[in-house]
């Protein structure tokens, strides 16, 4: 079959199968990665634009680098450097971006719902990496790719999100990835850092981190969102990090094989220690690695190839 979907703009539109086929398809695209010549033809002729109008490590360069695996030509623009600077819109710039031909347009904008309004307008392929609090969809795929590698399967998984999880599209996307292929979830952070409406997200809710550690196969630490926090949302770094932080006495209380997660970037010291950061159980170097799997499967995908599922 072929894969129904220009765009990938939300976990929230994916199905179950959607998800598994990514999942299955992103081992063959990691082993790439692992080769002495970690390249492959599969998208020669393609162009790829990235437009990230807030910063980025990760994501950034591991469409980079997927792209440039599948061969694909790639060319990036950050807001600083555009004339975005100049008073020039972001869809004015996407608008010029698609009269020079990019058949795949990733983008990473502050704000929600410009992907999705790129993907309505344009005829190119769109990716989200990340719009205002709303999605971050490869993170999780990524996420969960590193979870099924660790467990077989994410049916039955018990899955801790800790932090700031209002302002977290990666928590959102997530919740919505982990609860389609069956794992439980179960968010902790202080009440003012949970947005409204989380009871409707079929999920559970802690604001005590100690008593669900021994429980979890997997412990998801997330940053606080300084950049994003209007006012005052806890009292301190110190204090945050008594309550909330993962640190050595707290990975004790795991259970045997469970795992340490993080998207990055983290804020060592804050919600997590470099005892944490760093331990047997941090799988937190793998999700990045990862992250160049899933973004060269979703290129792939997105660009006119097949996949055989049936
Ligand atoms: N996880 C993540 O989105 O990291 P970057 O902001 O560095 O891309």
């Amino acid at each position: 079959m072929t894969w129904p979907y220009k765009d990938l703009i939300a976990i929230y539109d994916l199905k179950r199968e959607d998800i598994s086929t990514i999942l299955e398809m992103a081992s063959s695209f990691k082993e790439i990665s692992k080769r002495d010549i970690k390249k492959v033809p599969t998208l020669r002729g393609k162009t790829v634009v990235l437009l990230f109008y807030e910063p980025s490590t990760r994501t950034r360069l591991s469409f980079e680098l997927a792209a440039k695996r599948l061969s694909a030509d790639t060319t990036a623009l950050s807001a600083s450097g555009s004339s975005f600077t100049k008073g020039e819109t972001i869809m004015d710039a996407a608008h010029n971006v698609m009269a020079m031909a990019p058949d795949c347009i990733v983008v990473r904008y502050p704000y929600a719902g410009i992907p999705s309004k790129m993907a309505q307008l344009l005829p190119c392929s769109v990716i989200n990496a990340g719009d205002g609090y709303h999605e971050h969809p490869t993170q999780a795929l990524l996420d969960m790719f590193t979870m099924k590698e660790r467990f077989g399967s994410l049916e039955g998984l018990k899955v801790a999100i800790v932090g700031d999880i209002m302002h977290s599209r990666v928590a959102r996307s997530n919740v919505y990835g982990l609860r389609k292929m069956g794992a439980q979830v179960v968010l902790v952070a202080p009440r003012t850092l949970l947005p409204p409406g989380v009871d409707t997200w079929g999920v559970d809710v802690s604001a005590e981190l100690d008593p669900v550690m021994p429980d979890c196969d997997v412990i998801m630490m997330l940053r606080v969102q300084k950049e994003r926090l209007s006012r005052q949302f806890f009292s301190g770094d110190r204090e945050y990090s008594i309550f909330y932080g993962l640190n050595r006495a707290r990975v004790e209380m795991m259970k045997p094989d469970a795992i340490i997660m993080h998207p990055g970037p983290m804020n060592r010291g804050v919600e997590i220690t470099c005892d944490a950061a760093e331990s047997a159980r941090s799988m937190i170097l793998d999700q990045v690695e990862n992250g160049v799997a899933i973004r060269m499967t979703l290129l792939y995908l997105s660009l006119g190839g097949s996949v055989n599922v049936d």
